[in-house]
């Protein structure tokens, strides 16, 4: 099969041609209330997301980025602190704790993306205060293992949940581990805004109320101002958006994971597939593999009109913007080494059996090229 239109990584322009005149019709509900902040639609998400997770409160917020800063202010976390992370993620999972005056301690990854927890042991000293724990691609890590570790070590656990929207391990969820999880609802995320969009989840009450103030200039239930805070309110029209979505994510979901399996059971040659760690459910956020000659698949895909792409083509240590901490490349084998392999091919819920087939077939012509 040919294709001359390109495959696009994300099926955002599909989803609303299919999903148009829904997404039309929330539109209108909303403008005919205009409540467009603090409308009901936004307790509402928050309720069912909260419940779908497992947890006793949800905050919205603008994003996953202010959702985590807020979670560190929360939390109690200040300047001068030590805050582990791993050093394989987008940068809002650590840019969060140097925004509040705290040391990020990137640590090295393992075979599955994620921190190692052995590793993050050899980085704590007497000011390690907490771990963000990065849940990458759609597969969590084992949130057994990682509430032990924290405990063991008295560290506060926020959970980056950005990207497991929907996952679980052993039947526990995505979202529902350690004092303070952060979602994220960005268009490029499985349940997505159409803007921005973001959530605190936790069990304790007076961080939910923390978290609200926080994100609106620091207003109490009684209305008054009683601290300083931010602006980082989600729209009441994205809330309603995002919640008739959170309706179709098993769907999606499911779509998610047979186009994987297909990945997984035709793609052959000299690849590293994700590997589903026994009695993780993996959502597939997204299908990296792993090829020695990246670039030059990524090139040809790219003839062949399918759009990939790099997540992530550099490890934290070496952005820029952490660059002043000094951390070296031989205390990152794992992220430095991957971060030259990684290749993201589309999996959304919008590719049709063909595309897929045709991303398969094109794939392992490479390889045999
Ligand atoms: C792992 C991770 N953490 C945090 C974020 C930040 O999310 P947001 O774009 O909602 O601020 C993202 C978003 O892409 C992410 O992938």
């Amino acid at each position: 099969m040919g294709t001359n239109k390109k495959i696009p990584f994300f099926g955002l322009n599909r989803e609303v041609a299919v999903h148009r005149e829904t997404y039309l019709n929330i539109i209108e509900k909303v403008f005919s209330h205009s409540k467009f902040l603090q409308g009901d639609e936004v307790k509402q998400f928050e309720e069912n997301v909260a419940n779908l997770c497992g947890r006793r409160y949800g905050v919205a917020t603008n994003s996953c980025t202010d959702a985590l800063y807020y979670s560190l202010v929360a939390a109690g976390i200040e300047p001068g602190d030590e805050v582990l992370v791993t050093d394989f993620s987008f940068v809002p999972s650590a840019s969060c704790i140097v925004r509040l005056g705290a040391k990020p301690v990137f640590v090295d990854i393992d075979d599955h993306f994620l921190m190692d927890l052995d590793k993050a042991a050899l980085s704590l000293n007497n000011k390690t205060r907490a771990i963000i724990f990065v849940h990458l691609f759609g597969q969590m890590g084992n949130p057994k293992e990682i509430e032990n570790f924290a405990r063991l070590h008295d560290l506060i656990l926020i959970e980056d949940a950005a990207q497991v929207f929907g996952a679980s391990y052993n039947g526990i969820r995505a979202g529902s581990t350690g004092l303070l999880s952060c979602l994220s609802f960005d268009p490029t995320k499985v349940i997505s805004a159409p803007g921005s969009g973001g959530m605190v989840l936790t069990d304790d009450e007076n961080l939910a109320q923390e978290i609200a103030r926080l994100r609106y200039h620091g207003k109490n239930e009684k209305g008054e101002f009683v601290s300083l805070g931010f602006n980082s309110q989600m729209p009441s029209l994205t809330a309603a958006i995002l919640d008739y979505k959170l309706g179709q994510n098993e769907k999606w979901l499911a779509i998610r994971r047979d186009i994987a399996k297909y990945y997984l059971e035709n793609v052959v040659g000299e690849y590293i597939l994700p590997f589903e760690i026994e009695g993780s459910c993996h959502i597939y956020h997204k299908f990296v593999i792993r090829s020695q000659n990246r670039d030059h698949l990524r090139l040809f895909l790219d003839d062949n009109n399918i759009q990939t792409m790099v997540h992530y083509p550099i490890p934290l240590h070496k952005q820029p913007c952490f660059k002043c901490y000094k951390y070296k490349d031989a205390d990152y084998t794992k992220s430095v080494g991957v971060s030259k392999e990684v290749l993201s091919l589309p999996i959304h819920p919008f590719l049709d059996q063909y595309e897929v087939e045709y991303i398969v077939q094109k794939v392992n012509c490479f390889t045999s090229e």
